[in-house]
């Protein structure tokens, strides 16, 4: 590696433009309790988690690892936030499930609920697979711009504010999804 992309990659882990908001301490004490309640709550059951790419990543990783339970993982991508960084509501099909989910107990595992416009369309999908259930494992919960849609979150990591936050799979054009805690951008001009 040459002295210059590790300087990078320092310079980002420390950028002034990010407010950290939550540690990976405190992200990997929370994963390890929603883990907990999900061990429980699916004893005996077949579970598939449906990771949305690529955000859910790094949360996919971690969550998955802190369930006790014999699951498998799938993968879907859908298109979203067309129109620059609003959201439309329209979901494109990218890449789909690799297998049926037809009698399965499947979670999705989400990066972040902003309108929710997204997610209920993706639901929707799956819904009409004939899975056995469906429920929704967010790692972010950022309910104030919820007006569009009333989504049920199961499973939710921390409630944020109305900004825009980086990090730990949530990205700003593509990057910024290495970082290992959360952030809010202070001046996202500056990014
Ligand atoms: P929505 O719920 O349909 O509005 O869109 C949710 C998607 O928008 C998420 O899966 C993210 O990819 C993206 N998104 C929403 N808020 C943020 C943010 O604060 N940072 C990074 N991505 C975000
Ligand atoms: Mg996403």
């Amino acid at each position: 590696m040459s002295t210059q992309s590790s300087k990078i990659a320092m310079t980002e882990f420390t950028n002034p433009n990010f407010e950290v908001l939550y540690t990976s301490e405190e992200i990997a004490a929370r994963i390890k309790e929603l883990g907990v309640r999900i061990t429980a709550d699916y004893a005996e059951k077949e579970l598939v988690l449906v990771g949305v790419l690529k955000g859910s990543c790094i949360f996919m990783a971690d969550l998955m690892r802190a369930i006790d339970l014999n699951l498998t993982i799938d993968f879907m991508a859908v298109s979203s936030y067309k129109d620059g960084t609003r959201s439309t509501g329209d979901v494109e099909i990218l890449k789909d499930l690799s297998n049926p989910i037809r009698g399965k107990h499947v979670m999705v595992v989400e990066d972040i609920v902003d309108t929710g416009l997204t997610l209920s369309r993706l639901l929707e999908i799956l819904e009409s697979r004939g899975a056995a259930s469906i429920r929704l494992a967010s790692f972010l919960d950022k309910p104030e711009p919820r007006i569009k849609t009333e989504l049920k979150i199961d499973y939710t990591g921390f409630v944020v504010p109305n900004k825009f936050v980086v990090g730990y799979g949530l990205d700003a054009a593509g990057r910024y999804r290495n970082l290992p805690f959360i952030a809010v951008v202070k001046n996202p001009d500056e990014l």
